[in-house]
C-alpha cells in the first residue's frame, strides 16, 4: 500500500509541513478526535463512509415504524440520501476512464473515493489532513482489495505534492470551507490536464442577503470552518482558468435530510440551525461543476 501517513512522510513529498497554520492544526485536531455516530453509524449500514449531508426526499413511513424498528431504519434512510448526494456528485464527472488518476480533496473516511473507482474503475487518491481519517479510509481500502487503485494521504489540498497534470477530475465534497479558495483552485490548476473536470458540493453563504448571518456563524463556530460567499468560489474559479458548466442549487433538496436528521438519534444538535440558516436564504448547498481551460 502506498499511503503516506505521518509529517515526515508528508513533508519529504512536498517541502512543507502539512499543518502550516494553527487554524489548520485546529481543523486536523477536530476530525482526528470525530467518532460521531451520525457518520460512523450510517457508513456501518454498507461499509460506505461519508461525512457529509443527504438530498432527495426521504420515506416517511420510517417515523412510523414501532420504536424497535424506528432508529435503525431512520438511520439507512439517512444513509440512502447521503449516498445519493455522492451518486449526483459522480454523476457530474464526464467521460472517466478506467485508466484516469482523480483526486478527492478532503476525502474524510473515503467513502466517495470508493464509489468513484467502482463505478468508473478509474484510479483515486484522497488527501486528508486527519492521520486518523487516513488510516481508517487506508484501512478500508485494504479490506476491500483495492488498495493498488484507491489510496489515501495525509497530505494538504493546498500543497499535494501530486503530479503535475495528471488528473482527468478533481472534486471536493463539503471541503471547501476550511481553505483559501485562491489558493486551493491554483494548486488544482496545476494538478488537472486542459480540458480536466473540478466538481464541489459545498455549502456557501448568500451574498444577496448581505453578509454572514448569525446562523452561517454558528455552522462556522460548530464545525471550526469559515463558510464562504458564494461569489468567492465563481472569482476564485474564474482566477485560476477554470470555467463553470453546470450550477445546481441544491438547498431545497437538502431541507428533507436535516428534518429526518433533526428527528433521528444521531441528531448532534446543529439541525435547527441548518434549517434555520436554508429556510431564511442566507445559506445554499450548491453543485458547482467547472472545466479546466488553462493549458
Ligand atoms: C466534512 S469532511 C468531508 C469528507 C469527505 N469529503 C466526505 O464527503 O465524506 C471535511 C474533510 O476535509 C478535510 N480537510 C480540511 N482541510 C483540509 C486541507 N487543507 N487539506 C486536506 N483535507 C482537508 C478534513 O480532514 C475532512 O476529511
Amino acid at each position: 500500500m502506498t499511503t503516506t501517513t505521518g509529517q515526515d512522510a508528508a513533508s519529504i513529498v512536498t517541502g512543507q509541513p502539512v499543518l502550516r497554520t494553527a487554524y489548520q492544526q485546529s481543523v486536523a485536531a477536530y476530525w482526528n478526535a470525530e467518532r460521531d455516530p451520525v457518520n460512523i453509524r450510517l457508513g456501518e449500514v454498507d461499509g460506505f463512509y461519508h461525512h457529509h449531508y443527504g438530498i432527495g426526499d426521504y420515506d416517511a413511513s420510517v417515523l412510523e415504524l414501532p420504536a424497535g424498528l424506528r432508529d435503525q431504519a431512520i438511520i439507512a434512510e439517512m444513509h440512502r440520501l447521503e449516498s445519493a448526494q455522492s451518486d449526483l456528485l459522480l454523476d457530474h464527472f464526464g467521460t472517466v476512464s478506467a485508466a484516469d488518476r482523480l483526486l478527492d480533496g478532503g476525502s474524510g473516511r473515503g467513502g466517495t473515493s470508493f464509489m468513484a473507482n467502482l463505478r468508473f474503475g478509474c484510479e483515486v487518491d484522497g488527501v486528508s489532513i486527519s492521520e486518523a481519517q487516513v488510516q481508517f479510509a487506508s484501512d478500508q481500502a485494504a479490506k476491500r482489495g483495492v488498495a493498488d487503485r484507491v489510496r489515501f494521504h495525509y497530505r494538504n489540498m493546498l500543497d499535494t505534492g501530486l503530479e503535475a497534470g495528471s488528473r482527468q477530475v478533481i472534486w471536493t465534497n463539503e471541503t471547501t470551507m476550511y481553505v483559501d479558495l485562491q489558493e486551493l483552485y491554483r494548486e488544482f490548476a496545476r494538478l488537472l490536464r486542459g480540458g480536466g473536470r473540478y466538481v464541489c458540493i459545498t455549502g456557501c453563504y448568500n451574498d444577496v442577503t448581505g453578509g454572514r448571518s448569525k446562523a452561517v456563524s454558528q455552522i462556522d463556530q460548530h464545525y471550526t470552518c469559515n463558510i464562504h460567499p458564494r461569489s468567492e468560489y465563481f472569482r476564485a474559479l474564474a482566477a485560476n482558468d477554470f470555467v463553470p458548466i453546470t450550477v445546481i442549487d441544491l438547498t431545497a433538496d437538502t431541507i428533507p435530510y436535516w428534518e429526518l436528521r433533526a428527528s433521528s438519534s444521531v441528531a448532534t444538535g446543529i439541525e435547527d440551525t441548518f434549517l434555520t440558516a436554508y429556510r431564511e436564504g442566507s445559506f445554499h448547498y450548491l453543485l458547482i461543476v467547472a472545466d479546466y481551460v488553462g493549458w
